[in-house]
Formats: structure tokens, C-alpha cells, sequence
């Protein structure tokens, strides 16, 4: 039995949960950015995905500079609060060091029901104030929302920055993912966003030289369905319909570096091999 297949219902952390012996999800993203938690079934797992599509470890790098952006704008337009779901092994640098550069006041509730994640946890997010890790499964909301540590920090009369970058994408369709969305968006008030970012294997809008073609989609798929959590790509449809309750902030849903860029846009083919989409929707 792998972390992945604890059950909604684990809550605390045991060392014996933690499995080696399968690549792990939380620990190959690790590798992509470069930092030093993960094991040689991860990095193994990590080189055949880099072998066929380099560019993951770019997309990654640009999927946090997003979340950055993201954070920037959400706190400078007042939001004080962040549930970060799928926190994956802390990186530099995190939500709240991220949402702290305009509010320092912002509270964040990390989650994730990575066991290694949550190893990290105690020195690496939860050593600052006014944070928390939260060890549960997204898809028993209710167990997010109802933890003691969440309703401690959290206000549930004020916006909330509801963040899942690259997490549904491990989600099946049987999972639901919308369902799970929805049950947050549910709990949050108005104000309130959603920011989600997603794994595809649609080739960048017009661009004719696809790398991202069908058998890259199948081989990548087939590397993570080896791995504790199995990977599922969407098409911008999807993850547009992801959204559900968010109305979505412009530019909606793009590839991760053109969602409100501050700086110069990478040209199309670099965009082809971003393999993320990324937006932000607000609750009305
Ligand atoms: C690829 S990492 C993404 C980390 C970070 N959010 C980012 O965007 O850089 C995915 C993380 O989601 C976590 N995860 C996957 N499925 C989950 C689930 N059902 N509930 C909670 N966390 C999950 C994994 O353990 C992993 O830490």
C-alpha cells in the first residue's frame, strides 16, 4: 500500500507510510526544481520523463513563478488568507514567503497527504507564524475543512486564496475533481479564489510542430501510472470546466507564463513545451 492509497481518513503521520520503493509525484517535482528530497526511484522516474519532454523541469519553474504572480495580485487586492492544497515538498519560495512580500500578515494552511510532505513541513513552512500543515486528501473536503488546525486559522467569513497547483492532474476523472472544487468553493464566501493549475498534453494554441504529441502524452502517462500517483493530462476544456463556481479572472485559462506576465513572454515553441494551464476564478 502506497501513501496514495491511505485513505481520506489517515490524518496522522507514521514514517511507515512513507514508500520508496514507487517514484513519487511529490518528490520528482522536487527533482525538476532542482532540490535535494528525493530518492533514486524518483530521480530514475524523473530522467525518463525529462527524457521524452525536457521541458517539464521549465514548466515547473514556471509554474511557480505563476503562483507568485498569482499570490501578488490576490494579497495586493486585499486576500489574507491561503489554502494551499497539494503543497508538494517545500521549495523556495513557498506561499506565504510568496503572499508575505505584499501582506505579511497572510495566513496559510498547507495540505498535502504526502507523508514525506509532511516531514518537511515542521521545518520548512510550519516554522513560520501563522501557518499550519495539514496531512489529509482532497478529495474528502470535509476532513480539510472541518481539521481543527484549518478552523483555527482560517476565517470563513473572509476571502480565501484556494490554491491547487498541479494536483488535480492526479486526480482521475472517477475522482471527481469537479465535485471536490465545488465542495471548497461551497465553504468559502464570496471574494473568495480558486487558483489551479493542470497538466495537459494539448500542443500550444496554432502551434503546428507539436512536441507534445499523442505518444509523449501516452509515454509520460505511462512513467506516473508507475509512480504512487498516476498522472491525468487534461485539454483547456477540462480544466476551464474545473473552475465550476470561479468566474474566471482574464486572461482565463493559458499556458502558465502568460497569465499575466511582468516580464518578456516565452515565444510559441518555448510555450508548446509548457506543458501547464493556469488561471485564477474569483467567487461571486
Ligand atoms: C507536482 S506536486 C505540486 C506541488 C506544488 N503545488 C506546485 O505546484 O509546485 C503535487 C503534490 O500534490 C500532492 N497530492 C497529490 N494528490 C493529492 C491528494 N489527493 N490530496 C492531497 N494532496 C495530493 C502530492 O503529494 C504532491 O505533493
Amino acid at each position: 500500500m502506497g501513501p496514495y492509497d491511505k485513505g481520506p481518513e489517515h490524518s496522522g503521520f507514521s514514517a511507515d507510510a512513507i514508500d520508496t520503493s514507487k517514484a513519487h509525484p511529490a518528490r520528482m517535482n522536487d527533482y525538476y526544481l532542482g532540490g535535494w528530497d528525493n530518492y533514486e526511484v524518483d530521480r530514475e522516474a524523473g530522467d525518463r520523463v525529462l527524457a521524452m519532454h525536457p521541458q517539464v523541469r521549465e514548466s515547473a519553474v514556471a509554474n511557480r513563478a505563476f503562483l507568485g504572480r498569482a499570490l501578488r495580485e490576490l494579497t495586493g487586492g486585499g486576500i489574507r488568507q491561503i489554502i494551499d492544497i497539494g503543497t508538494g515538498i517545500p521549495t523556495s519560495p513557498n506561499a506565504h514567503e510568496m503572499a508575505r512580500e505584499v501582506a505579511p500578515d497572510t495566513v496559510v494552511v498547507y495540505v498535502d497527504n504526502d507523508p514525506i510532505v509532511a516531514t518537511h513541513a515542521g521545518a520548512r513552512l510550519t516554522n513560520a507564524e501563522r501557518t499550519a500543515f495539514v496531512l489529509a486528501d482532497l478529495r474528502d473536503p470535509k476532513a480539510i475543512l472541518d481539521h481543527p488546525d484549518v478552523r483555527a486559522l482560517i476565517d470563513f467569513e473572509q476571502p480565501v486564496a484556494l490554491v491547487m497547483c498541479i494536483v488535480l492532474t492526479f486526480l482521475r476523472d472517477e475522482d471527481d475533481p469537479a465535485a471536490c472544487v465545488a465542495a471548497f468553493a461551497d465553504a468559502l464566501p464570496a471574494g473568495s479564489h480558486l487558483v489551479l493549475t493542470h497538466s495537459t498534453y494539448e500542443p500550444y494554441e496554432g502551434y503546428a510542430e507539436g512536441r507534445v504529441e499523442e505518444w509523449k502524452r501516452t509515454a509520460v502517462e505511462e512513467v506516473y501510472q508507475g509512480s504512487a500517483a498516476p498522472l491525468t493530462l487534461r485539454s483547456k476544456a477540462e480544466v476551464t470546466s474545473l473552475f465550476g463556481p470561479f468566474t474566471l479572472l482574464e486572461p482565463g485559462v493559458v499556458r502558465v507564463p502568460l497569465w499575466r506576465p511582468d516580464g518578456e513572454v516565452p515565444g510559441a515553441a518555448e510555450l508548446n513545451d509548457i506543458v501547464f494551464y493556469g488561471g485564477v476564478g474569483r467567487k461571486d
